[in-house]
């Protein structure tokens, strides 16, 4: 008998000819976010939930499926998981990391450059038919070249973004849990420094630590405070690692120049006083979003799905019990 799978939304066609394979795949028709009473519904006979970063797995979930031994988590984030209540039942949790790394620095300089240099202002100004030719002031943004960046925290996506902003000439600044190895910081030309000394010298700050209680508001109203007022803020990690409403009290006064968000801390809320800004540019959480990188991840996700279920550990597990 094939194992029992539960997907809670539909991913890239050949992922999901794989999953239709191997297993016995419940995946709702309907692509949409599904209510908590959905995915009740759906794990309660399920040996293994695939769930989407959306999803929160909490502990109901998990005393809803009394079969369930396997979650693998389609994102690297597992914030959504409630690893505690996974582990006291001996259910694997899987994500998928490094695979998305690349692609999530890749959206990240599509941020720095455009609040940097004004490109969503500048492409509603064309198709709003408001361009009247070229001004030698209109919609002077910052240089990105030869500016400071500061990277709070260091890991592969951190890493990945710094070694693009050596082609932009920056001086890199770090801060993160653990501090690199000084070859790697060579390597890099990263220079590791205090969070409130990275935020009062950088021009650009940008922000790749997973979401935890440790790192829940690392950025309040006086981390704002500390930037310079000329400075831009990045997100693309979790909406909650920086306070939303400091932030929008930041933009509004003044206090930084502007925000380029991937994330959001109620996603898919995303407040109206933020929305208003012109100095912010705001995606809908697409980090990971190329074709590749999300057969890549349904492909990890699978990976996980089959070791676990030939007896083998899943290779990204990221829960233990002895
Ligand atoms: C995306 O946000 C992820 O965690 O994969
Ligand atoms: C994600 O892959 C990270 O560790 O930064």
């Amino acid at each position: 008998m094939p194992p029992k799978v539960f997907l809670t939304r539909t991913l890239p066609e050949p992922v999901m000819g794989r999953l239709r394979e191997g297993f016995d795949l419940l995946c709702p028709s309907e692509d949409r976010a599904l209510t908590k009473a959905e995915i009740l519904a759906g794990v309660k006979d399920r040996e293994a939930l695939v769930s989407m970063l959306s999803d929160p797995i909490d502990a109901e979930v998990i005393a809803a499926a009394p079969a369930l031994r396997i979650i693998a988590n389609y994102a690297v984030g597992h914030n959504n998981v409630d690893l505690e209540a996974a582990t006291a039942r001996r259910i694997a949790v899987t994500n998928t990391p490094g695979v998305l790394t690349e692609t999530t620095a890749d959206l990240t300089w599509a941020l720095i450059l455009a609040v940097g240099r004004r490109l969503i202002e500048g492409d509603r100004l064309v198709r709003e038919e408001r361009w009247t030719g070229w001004t030698p002031t209109q919609l002077l943004g910052a240089d990105i070249h030869g500016k400071t960046l500061g990277i709070i925290g260091m890991g592969r996506i951190g890493q990945a973004v710094a070694r693009r902003a050596q082609g932009f000439g920056m001086r890199i600044l770090y801060y993160s849990r653990t501090r690199l190895d000084v070859r790697v910081e060579r390597e890099l030309a990263a220079q590791f420094l205090t969070l409130h000394d990275l935020l009062a010298a950088s021009d650009f700050v940008t922000v790749h630590t997973p979401l935890s209680p440790s790192t829940r508001h690392l950025l309040g109203t006086k981390e704002f405070a500390r930037m310079k007022r000329t400075a831009f803020l990045i997100n693309t990690s979790r909406g909650p690692v920086a306070d939303e409403a400091a932030l929008v009290e930041a933009l509004e006064s003044g206090q930084i120049a502007g925000a380029g968000l991937d994330v959001y801390e109620n996603e898919p809320e995303v407040p109206e006083r933020l929305r208003r800004l012109p100095q912010v540019v705001l995606l809908p959480h697409l980090g990971s979003a190329s074709t590749e990188t999300r057969i890549r991840m349904g492909e990890m996700a699978l990976d996980n799905l089959r070791a676990f279920f030939e007896g083998r550990h899943p290779p990204n597990q990221v829960n233990r019990w002895e």
